[in-house]
């Protein structure tokens, strides 16, 4: 059965972003997808210090949550990542988070199916939208989309619930993310997965 998992940037389990992500899953139920929410904004996930320890143990060094989801994150065939906006951005837990499991984990995400959501009360949707979605694009990750940028906006969960497009958003979301999914995991029998060429590290147009 595929399996796709939604984190929860948010400290708050049952707030405004959480409401945008359980729209979702009684969507993913019906299209025969399991799900597993994962609550990560009310951890304690400090950032990457760059030490390149998970280089060598494709782990990360500090053994916590992110460690635990990762290894949820190899099988699984999709992913999305739910953010609070804060100052325009995503929050500073989810993007501590989301760095260290994209950095430190050594299996391909390619062909695995991405969906960010955000939540605000008024602006920095569309920002942290975009900061959230280049984790899926720089892993050949296909981004699912919906019939606005996935985005609710509230202060409170009660708040959301109000937003109807908001969530009509989310369960297109989820709609089109199981299609996708669906369609992946056919085209990889008929065709196989594309190349992925490795090998170039450059940082300037000469090479050097
Ligand atoms: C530190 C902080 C910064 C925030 N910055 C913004 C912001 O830039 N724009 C906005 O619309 N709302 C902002 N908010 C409000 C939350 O993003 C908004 O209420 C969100 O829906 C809360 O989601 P949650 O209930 O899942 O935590 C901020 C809230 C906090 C705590």
């Amino acid at each position: 059965m595929a399996k796709v998992l939604l984190l929860n940037g948010s400290p708050h389990p049952k707030g405004c972003t959480a409401t945008a992500l359980m729209e979702m899953i009684p969507v993913f139920s019906s299209a025969g997808i399991e799900t597993e929410l994962i609550q990560v904004g009310n951890k304690d996930i400090r950032g990457c210090v760059s030490c390149g320890s998970c280089g060598k143990t494709g782990k990360c060094v500090f053994d916590d949550l992110v460690n635990e989801v990762a290894a949820k994150f190899e099988t699984a065939d999709g992913l999305v990542v739910g953010s609070p906006v804060y100052y325009g951005s995503p929050n500073g837990t989810i993007l501590a988070f989301m760095d260290r499991l994209f950095y430190s984990t050594p299996f391909s995400k390619h062909l695995k199916v991405g969906a960010a959501v955000v939540s605000a009360r008024r602006g920095g949707n569309t920002a942290s939208f975009d900061v959230l979605n280049k984790y899926f694009t720089i892993s050949g990750m296909p981004v699912a989309s919906s019939t606005y940028w996935n985005q609710v906006h509230g202060f409170t969960a009660e708040d959301v619930k109000k937003d109807l497009e908001g969530l009509q958003t989310m369960r297109n979301l989820a709609r089109n993310m199981s299609f996708l999914i669906k369609a992946i995991a056919d085209a990889r029998e008929k065709y196989g997965l594309p190349e992925v060429e490795h090998g170039a590290f450059t940082s300037f147009p000469d090479g050097k």
